[in-house]
């Protein structure tokens, strides 16, 4: 069983032990380092009993003796087990060896919502696909009582087939529902600056309770990212950083992006309102204008097809016209050239 005593990876001399590609874990052999993120390390390995591959995180060895690291560790675990949906990674196994801490998860092919950002913004279908997904995975773990607390692009993963996964539920909590009032006294306790600054919500920079709102909000902030290739509040410095999620008012996405129609605009923003009272007050609600929009839009013409389109036009008149010098043609021709478009 994982212990998380403090300095139990550290060995019996003090040194952080070494993990190396090819060494194993319990029945699970490190087959390729995926990633060092903040708290942990993340590598892709084969589980030789069951012959799949898995993911297996173990805490990084400049958190082996942090308490609350490592507490974050065991509740990622924790919490990991409580849920089972299609768009959160499933958890396999927590177990130790050596005195190393391991948690097995399924290991998701593809890239960080981070890294596709690399590539630009996405399409108006691209976002509210993955924004669906976001909201259906927030919805399960909000219904069993977690609030996520650090929803951002590297925390979500893509897959080849374009099936969004979250991760990394170490900074999740349990918390009770919005409406429960006893959630206020629960979550009051925790005044501490938990999760990442630019997609953190302006309460939680105040030290006021934070609660499901809080998920909608960081949720807000990724798909503002995912339309405009930006972040919401750009500001780098800590400082004015803060002061801008406090204070201002995102530039309106349809500003920086042609796709963004009002009503996605109007999606987006409501997350991102500064009091919680103003946003979605659950992630289901999010959830169902996402949907609503996805098939309202699924019936029109993309951009890209209705500027295809207007091009193939001008191109017909102008082969119609020269048709129609040429050859001398009458306006029938140029119906029947028309008519092609
Ligand atoms: N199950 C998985 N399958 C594939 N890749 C994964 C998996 N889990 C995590 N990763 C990769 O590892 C990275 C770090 O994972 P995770 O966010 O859980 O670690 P972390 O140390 O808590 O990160 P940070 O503190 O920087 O947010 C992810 O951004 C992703 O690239
Ligand atoms: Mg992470």
């Amino acid at each position: 069983m994982p212990t998380c005593e403090l300095g139990a990876v550290s060995g019996r001399f003090g040194l952080p032990r070494e993990l190396r590609v090819g060494q194993t874990l319990g029945h699970y052999r490190l087959v390729e380092q995926i990633s060092t993120g903040g708290m942990g390390v993340v590598y892709r390995a084969h589980d030789e009993h069951l012959d799949r591959e898995v993911a297996v995180k173990v805490l990084a060895s400049a958190s082996v003796n942090d308490a609350a690291a490592c507490r974050r560790f065991q509740n990622e675990a924790l919490i990991l087990s409580k849920l089972n949906h299609p768009n959160i990674i499933s958890i396999y196994d927590f177990d130790a060896q050596d005195g190393i801490d391991f948690l097995v998860m399924e290991y998701v092919p593809g890239q960080t919502l981070s890294a596709r950002l690399e590539r630009g913004p996405l399409t108006q279908d691209e976002v509210l696909h993955i924004g669906r997904q976001i909201a259906a995975s927030v919805k399960e773990a909000h219904d069993h009582g977690i609030i996520h607390r650090d929803l951002k692009p590297q925390n979500v993963l893509l897959t080849p087939k374009g099936q969004v996964k979250v991760a990394d539920f170490g900074l999740a909590k349990l918390a009770s529902p919005v409406i429960d009032p006893a959630a206020t006294t629960n979550v009051s306790r925790d005044l501490g600056l938990i999760g990442t600054l630019p997609y953190m919500p302006p309460e939680q920079l105040r030290g006021k309770p934070t609660d499901f709102r809080s998920d909608i909000y960081s949720a807000g902030a990724v798909l503002y990212e995912l339309a405009t290739g930006r972040r919401a509040f750009p500001e780098t410095l800590g400082p004015r950083l803060i002061d801008s999620i406090l204070h201002e008012v995102p530039h309106p996405p349809s500003s920086l992006t042609r796709w963004v129609s009002a009503a996605f605009e109007t999606i987006v923003l409501k997350c991102l309102e500064k009091e919680p009272e103003r946003r979605y007050q659950s992630s289901a609600e999010l959830g169902v204008d996402l949907q609503h929009l996805s098939t309202s839009t699924a019936s029109l013409p993309t951009e890209i097809e209705n500027d295809a389109k207007s091009k193939a036009k001008v191109c017909a008149e102008i082969l119609a016209q020269k048709y129609m010098f040429v050859n001398n043609a009458t306006s029938d021709s140029t119906c029947r050239v028309r008519s092609i478009i």
